[in-house]
This record gives structure tokens, C-alpha cells and sequence, in this order.
């Protein structure tokens, strides 16, 4: 029965949604560490009065170790990662901390599980560690061929949960998200920075001819999907999580636009998209599609998306209209702060 959550990475996007979510159940005590990088929202946490909050780098054994030790979770959920595919090509090293990090946190919940403890692991992994597929869709068990260092990165993590799940018998469940979009998401990413791009009359760059292809899912609805599979035996199961809106990243954008003339006054309404957009050279190892079978999880866990894309695009758009603050806020620290 789980009453301990460990969130890590509480103060990022799909994160501290996870936490709100939970939260609001009233029924599990949680602890959130995070190291604040510059792409974290570094108030997240004061907004969870009953959430233990820790600053602290995964990389930090002996400070997690304390924590972990101290708290004695049944479920440690493993969100925290550096995420952005443009800075892992500009920077690589840093994301060895996702995999070192993500070795700190198994090898300490060994420990609590050698000890008979009640505790289980799940890793919030990505479609990007299967690389890119021109048809079909990715498996639960596809091979990985990651591209980026950041992929790469996330799949170095997960190869180390299958083997401490394999080796040593740690309880671990591992799940491949498609790509998140809602409220808090970095400002960095694609649909924010296309409603920020519009709201402040600046052309965005888009890659390429913005034809790479991804599925998108709402948070909330990736968030349901991970809680459906938290009550379930951790046997080193791996779980697609996917969406069945699967478009090109220019009509996304198209979408986004046309969505956001409809809401917005302060721009002229047949302005075309063309104007908000700027083509720029593709970023190397680009992958092409990514698409997620993820019948299994429907079936395991009877889970169902609840919303439709205009549904959740809206909702998004909405909260991007009505937080400027936080907008503002995220400016100030993307200035101060590399990661
Ligand atoms: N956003 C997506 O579309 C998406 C899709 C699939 C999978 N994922 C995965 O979901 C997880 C969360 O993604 P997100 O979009 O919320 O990312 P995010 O970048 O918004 O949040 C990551 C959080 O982890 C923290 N963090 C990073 N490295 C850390 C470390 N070493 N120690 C402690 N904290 C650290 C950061 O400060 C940040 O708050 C990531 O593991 C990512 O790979 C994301």
C-alpha cells in the first residue's frame, strides 16, 4: 500500500503537475527534491504547504541518501532530469548527471529494499530514447537508438533501472512518454515559446521545415497515466504512454496560431502565420517522427485520454493568457541561469 511518495524534479513541469494531482487525494505524504537548474520553476514547491521540499542534486549521494533514508518511501518517482534537447547538443556533459543521478537514487532505494522496505521505483522516461521511426510505432519493448545527448542521456538512466530491476531485484516500472504540453511548462519548449512568440509580436525560429512529426499528450492526461500505475506490481514492466494527436510541429504551431487569434485581439486577425515564423537550419541528429503504441497500457490500466487536442490546446493557451507573472518570473531565471 503506498503512503510515501518520493517525487524528484517537483519543481518541473510534468512534476509538480504530478504533485498537485497527488496532493489533492489527501491521502499520501510527499517529499520533492530538486537542484532548481535554470529550467525548473523555482517556486513550484511553496505553492505544496503539506510537501517536504529539498534543494539537492541527485549527483549529491550522501544528501539524498540522508533524505531517502530519513523519509522511507514506498514509491520514488524519478522526474528529475535535464530535459532540453538543444542544450544537451550545445553542453553534453551536464546530462551525465541524469544518468548519474538516476544511479544515486537506485542504489539508495537497493539499500532500502535489502532491508526488506516497501519501495518501488518508476522511471518517467521519453519517446526519444527509441530514436526515430519513418512508419509505424514504438513498443513498450522497442530497441533503443537514442540521437541526442539528452536522449542518450535518459536512455544510459533507463538501461540502469532494467538492471538493478534484472540484477538485484529492485521493484521498477518504466514509462515512455510522448511529448507533454500545459500549464508550467518551460518557456523554452514548443507551445510556449509559440504563444509567447505570438504574444509579443516576435517571429519564432522553427526547425527545419517544421515537418518532424510527434504525438502530443496533455499533462494531466500523461499524469492520470503514470497514478494508474502506481498501485500496480513493479515487475520491470515498461509502458508506452501516447497520445492519438499526432501532427507535424508547423501544423501545430498553425494550430496554435489560428487558436490564439481567436482568443487575442491585439494582433490583425488576417495576419498569416508566415508572419510569426521564421525557418532556421535544422538542429543536427533531428529526429524525424516519433509515434507510441500504447494499447497495452489501455489494457493494463484501463486508462483513456480525457481530453481532445483543441480541448487541452485551449486550456493551455488559457493559462499562458492568465499567468503572466509566472511568465515573467521563468524570464528572469532562464537570464540567470544556464541550467
Ligand atoms: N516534457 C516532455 O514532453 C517529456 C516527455 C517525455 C518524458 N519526459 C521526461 O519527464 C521528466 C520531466 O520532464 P519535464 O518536462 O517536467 O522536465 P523539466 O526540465 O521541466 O523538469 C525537470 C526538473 O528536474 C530537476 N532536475 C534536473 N536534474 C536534476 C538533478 N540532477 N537533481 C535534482 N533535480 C534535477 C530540474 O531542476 C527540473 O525542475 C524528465 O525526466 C523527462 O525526460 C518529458
Amino acid at each position: 500500500m503506498i503512503k510515501k511518495i518520493l517525487v524528484t524534479g517537483g519543481n518541473g513541469f510534468i512534476g509538480q503537475n504530478f504533485i498537485n494531482f497527488i496532493s489533492k487525494k489527501k491521502k499520501y505524504k510527499i517529499v520533492n527534491i530538486d537542484s532548481l537548474t535554470g529550467s525548473s520553476d523555482r517556486n513550484a514547491h511553496k505553492k505544496f504547504k503539506n510537501v517536504r521540499f529539498f534543494k539537492a542534486n541527485l549527483i549529491d549521494k550522501l544528501k539524498i541518501n540522508k533524505i531517502v533514508r530519513k523519509f522511507k518511501p514506498n514509491l520514488v518517482i524519478n522526474f528529475a532530469a535535464h530535459s532540453h534537447v538543444d542544450k544537451s547538443i550545445k553542453n553534453s556533459e551536464v546530462f551525465l548527471e541524469n544518468i548519474v543521478g538516476t544511479h544515486n537514487l537506485l542504489s539508495i532505494c537497493l539499500e532500502l529494499h535489502k532491508l526488506n522496505k516497501d519501495i518501488k521505483f518508476l522511471q518517467v522516461s521519453t519517446d526519444e530514447v527509441f530514436g526515430s521511426i519513418k512508419l509505424g510505432k514504438f513498443q513498450n519493448n522497442s530497441p533503443y537508438k537514442p540521437n541526442s545527448p539528452y536522449s542518450a542521456s535518459k536512455a544510459s538512466s533507463d538501461h540502469l533501472v532494467r538492471a538493478f530491476n534484472k540484477t538485484y531485484g529492485l521493484p521498477t516500472l518504466t514509462t515512455y512518454s510522448c511529448n507533454n504540453f500545459g500549464p508550467y511548462q518551460h518557456l523554452e519548449k514548443l507551445i510556449p515559446l509559440t504563444i509567447l512568440s505570438y504574444l509579443k509580436k516576435e517571429k519564432m525560429g522553427i526547425y527545419g521545415k517544421g515537418l518532424q512529426k510527434r504525438q502530443w499528450i496533455y499533462v494531466s492526461d500523461n499524469i492520470r497515466a503514470i497514478y494508474s500505475l502506481i498501485n500496480k506490481k513493479f515487475t520491470g514492466r515498461n509502458f508506452c504512454i501516447g497520445s492519438k494527436n499526432e501532427m507535424s510541429n508547423i501544423d501545430l504551431v498553425k494550430k496554435i496560431i489560428r487558436l490564439l487569434k481567436k482568443k487575442t485581439s491585439i494582433l490583425e486577425k488576417k495576419i498569416n502565420y508566415k508572419n510569426y515564423l521564421k525557418f532556421v537550419k535544422d538542429r543536427p541528429g533531428h529526429d524525424y517522427r516519433y509515434s507510441l503504441d500504447y494499447k497495452d497500457l489501455r489494457k493494463y490500466s484501463r486508462w483513456s485520454e480525457k481530453f481532445t487536442l483543441d480541448e487541452s490546446l485551449n486550456l493551455t493557451i488559457d493559462w499562458y493568457l492568465d499567468n503572466q507573472k509566472w511568465i515573467r518570473d521563468q524570464e528572469k531565471s532562464l537570464e540567470n541561469f544556464k541550467y
